[in-house]
């Protein structure tokens, strides 16, 4: 039978290290919560990294062990590998230019080296498990060679490959020293996707410009084979985030919270600490909206979940103190005895939990500057049981392609932001419906099943499209 091995560099558990010896927890990030819940159908195996750096064999044999027991084979870095292909090339060089971050970007050739050596270890990893039949999906930035390093071992492999984060203007490739071998590296695949045709266009744009290769109809015809390439804008499992919104469990813990906050207007925030979110000017918008708009204090809370995230790298320890500060200042300025402005959590949420404040939600401030997708947006549509609450969403995020029910702003609009949370807090009950109603048709349609189905089904369509080219 034939299965579909799917490629990550996360592994969708990850592994930590705590005084009673190591734990499973699940991963944060849409990448691994997106295909939580289509991995594991038909024998389907998930290879990546536990996320934790493990170098005792004994060790290493219980972890393989028992995340095989659910579908999945790590794949172990060392730390060096952690260092120079993970924080190093995929996160100091790929994660700031592919956001338009390029002033972070770090240019060293040293984590170069590191992120071949890396994707080589996964093709290896990949090589072991994979038979002559199966179908190998590579996914995002920290494995864009993967796809041409298989296909030279397996010249008749059918191989996708999606990219999860925004494809930039190529001008910004250009500035790469490795840019063409980045390209290169991903015409490996038979079908190319990503989120949203602005990211697919700049990538064939990159391919001409780089490689001169031009393309027809999205198809690039490389040396030896037609690569087809293609928006697939990623949906969540809609049914799960939605009858888990409507369990007792969460209603349960929906009451106490509200309990907590008698009354209140809840402004909902929730990302991994990340300089592309947007958070600290998401913090300057809510200050300006107390203090142009003082009839929302004591009135309006922003309960802000950041999640932590690549914290051994310079900018992201440089944002927490930045956001640390801030709402210690907004804080300490507006808090009153029986009102806190900004309820700030640094930690991830167990599912339930999210759920639920997804459900108690009045608004959801989703304002990143550069965004692949955004899938927290798309939950907290699925949560809302009732069909009311409003999302205020960035322009920049590739679900604003999709979400245009949404108030739509501008992220570096400090003005627009305080205008879009006022109509928010007082958009009427039948406008919110009226709003909600169309954001879940879209949203329960084009859930991550039929993601999945329409690349599958893409990919097989360029297979057919090779054979009739030969
Ligand atoms: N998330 C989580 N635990 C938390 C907070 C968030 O698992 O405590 C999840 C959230 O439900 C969502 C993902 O992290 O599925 C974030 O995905 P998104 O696409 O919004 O952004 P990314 O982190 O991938 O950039
Ligand atoms: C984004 C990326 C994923 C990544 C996730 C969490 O969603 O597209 O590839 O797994 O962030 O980041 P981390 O560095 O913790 O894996």
């Amino acid at each position: 039978m034939s299965r579909t091995i799917i490629v990550s560099n996360r592994l969708p558990t990850k592994v930590l290290r705590s005084e009673d010896g190591l734990t499973f927890q699940p991963s944060e990030g849409g990448l691994a919560t997106g295909l939580g819940s289509i991995y594991r159908a038909d024998g389907n195996v998930w290879v990546g990294w536990p996320g934790l750096f493990v170098d005792d064999p004994t060790e290493q044999a219980h972890v393989t062990q028992q995340l095989q027991a659910d579908s999945m084979a790590p794949v172990f870095l060392t730390e060096n590998e952690i260092q120079d292909y993970y924080e190093g090339f995929s996160n100091g060089t790929l994660w700031p230019t592919f956001h338009y971050f390029s002033q972070f970007a770090l240019h060293n050739e040293k984590h170069w080296q590191a992120y071949v050596a890396v994707n080589e270890k996964f093709c290896q990893a990949v090589l072991e498990l994979a038979g002559p039949d199966d179908t190998i999906w590579v996914h995002d930035y920290q494995l864009l060679l993967l796809p041409a390093m298989l296909r030279r071992e397996r010249p008749e492999a059918t191989i996708g490959f999606f990219l999860h984060i925004p494809f930039p203007s190529y001008e910004l490739i250009r500035v790469l020293p490795w840019g063409p071998q980045l390209l290169e590296g991903l015409l490996g695949a038979d079908l190319v996707g990503f989120h949203t045709f602005g990211y697919m266009r700049h990538f064939l744009s990159a391919v001409a410009h780089l490689l001169g290769l031009p393309n027809q109809n999205g198809l690039v015809e490389t040396a030896d084979r037609t690569v087809l390439v293609d928006a697939f804008p990623m949906g969540i499992d809609y049914q799960r985030y939605a009858e888990t919104a409507a369990s007792e469990a969460v209603i349960k813990h929906e009451r106490t919270y509200r309990e907590a906050l008698p009354g209140m207007r809840v402004i909902l925030s929730i990302d991994r600490l990340d300089y592309t979110k947007g958070i600290a000017e998401r913090l300057l918008a809510f200050e300006q909206l107390l203090k142009r708009h003082p009839e929302w204090r004591g009135q309006a809370s922003l309960l802000m979940v950041v999640v932590p995230s690549r914290d051994q790298v310079a900018q992201y320890q440089g944002l927490k103190v930045e956001i640390d500060e801030l709402v210690g200042r907004i804080n300490a300025k507006y808090s009153t005895i029986a009102w806190t402005p900004i309820q700030y959590f640094y930690r991830s949420f167990p599912f339930g939990e999210l759920v639920a404040l997804y459900r108690l939600a009045d608004v959801a401030l989703v304002t990143p500057v550069r965004d692949g997708m955004n899938l927290v947006a798309k939950e907290f549509i699925a949560c809302k049981t009732d069909q009311r609450g409003v999302l205020i969403l960035s322009e920049r995020a590739g679900a604003a392609r999709e979400l245009s029910d949404a108030l739509l702003i501008n992220p570096t609009d400090t003005n627009q932001m305080v205008a879009a949370l006022h109509e928010a807090l007082l958009m009427p009950k039948e406008e919110q419906t009226a709003r909600m109603t169309h954001l879940q048709d879209l949203v329960r349609q084009y859930d991550v099943f039929a993601w999945t189905k329409l690349f599958m089904d893409r990919l097989a369509y360029s297979k057919i499209k090779q054979h009739l080219l030969d």
